[in-house]
């Protein structure tokens, strides 16, 4: 099995399980042609997560890391009336690309971009006591993510799904000597989660046409 395989399967099931959502993709290319670095979800990854927002019923979600809005859109089309969305990106030039790409949609629910350091705006919502979410994708520096676990767990409730991405990086989760900042951050963020009782996960490796890596779940207990 190799990345080409790995690529066709990806396409196949695209091709079999994406219907009119696949116009997502314009984001990708508005994204491209602002040059944005193309690491946003994969399309069937956008769609898990689209999915993962119905399961839970989600009337409210937190996003931290919007870039183009790619993964933002699938998570907003999950959402029903009345529904809220709220991004957090540091970036201005990602979210004005953002925020126009998202204005080509009509979701039933409303999404606001924040723009500025997510762990400063996580701390303005912990002190205006923003409301809890039902779930909350965690996507942006990878350094960042175990504060943002240790933040966003006081913005959930019983049975708030966590989802963590890009947990894998290519098996190089594993290298205990490893001086990336992003594989360490991972590793921080791993320890913060198996620290704390009330909070309970699973990680499942992906692979596809954005190669080996994988997401971790996580329910609020
Ligand atoms: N979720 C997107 C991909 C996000 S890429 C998708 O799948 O479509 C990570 C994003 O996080 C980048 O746009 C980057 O600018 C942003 N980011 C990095 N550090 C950040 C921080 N401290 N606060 C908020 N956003 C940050
Ligand atoms: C990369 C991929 C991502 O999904 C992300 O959120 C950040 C970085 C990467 O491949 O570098
Ligand atoms: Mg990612």
């Amino acid at each position: 099995m190799n990345k080409k395989t790995f690529s066709a399967v990806d396409r196949y099931y695209e091709d079999l399980l994406l219907g009119e959502e696949y116009e997502f993709k314009q984001i990708n290319l508005a994204a491209e042609k602002a040059g944005l670095p193309a690491i946003q979800v994969s399309p069937l990854q956008g769609k898990f997560l689209q999915l993962m927002v119905r399961a839970q019923g989600s009337r409210r979600v937190l996003e931290i890391g919007t870039l183009g809005g790619y993964s933002t859109a699938w998570l907003a089309s999950g959402l029903g009336q009345g529904g809220l969305l709220l991004t957090l990106e540091i970036d201005p030039h990602h979210a004005e690309v953002a925020e126009k790409n998202l204005a080509q949609f009509d979701f039933e629910g409303e999404v606001q971009i924040l723009v500025g350091d997510a762990q400063q705006l996580i701390d303005e919502m912990l002190l205006a006591g923003t409301e809890p979410f039902d779930l909350i994708f965690i996507d942006a520096d990878k350094e960042g993510y175990a504060d943002y676990l240790n933040r966003v767990v006081k913005l959930s409730r019983p049975g708030t799904l966590i989802i963590a991405d890009n947990v894998v990086r290519n098996g190089k989760i594993l290298e205990t000597d490893s001086r990336d900042p992003s594989v360490l951050g991972i590793q921080r963020f791993n320890q913060e989660l198996v620290g704390n009782p009330r909070l309970t996960a699973a990680t499942l490796q992906t692979v596809g046409a954005r190669g080996y890596d994988g997401f971790t779940f996580i329910i609020v207990k």
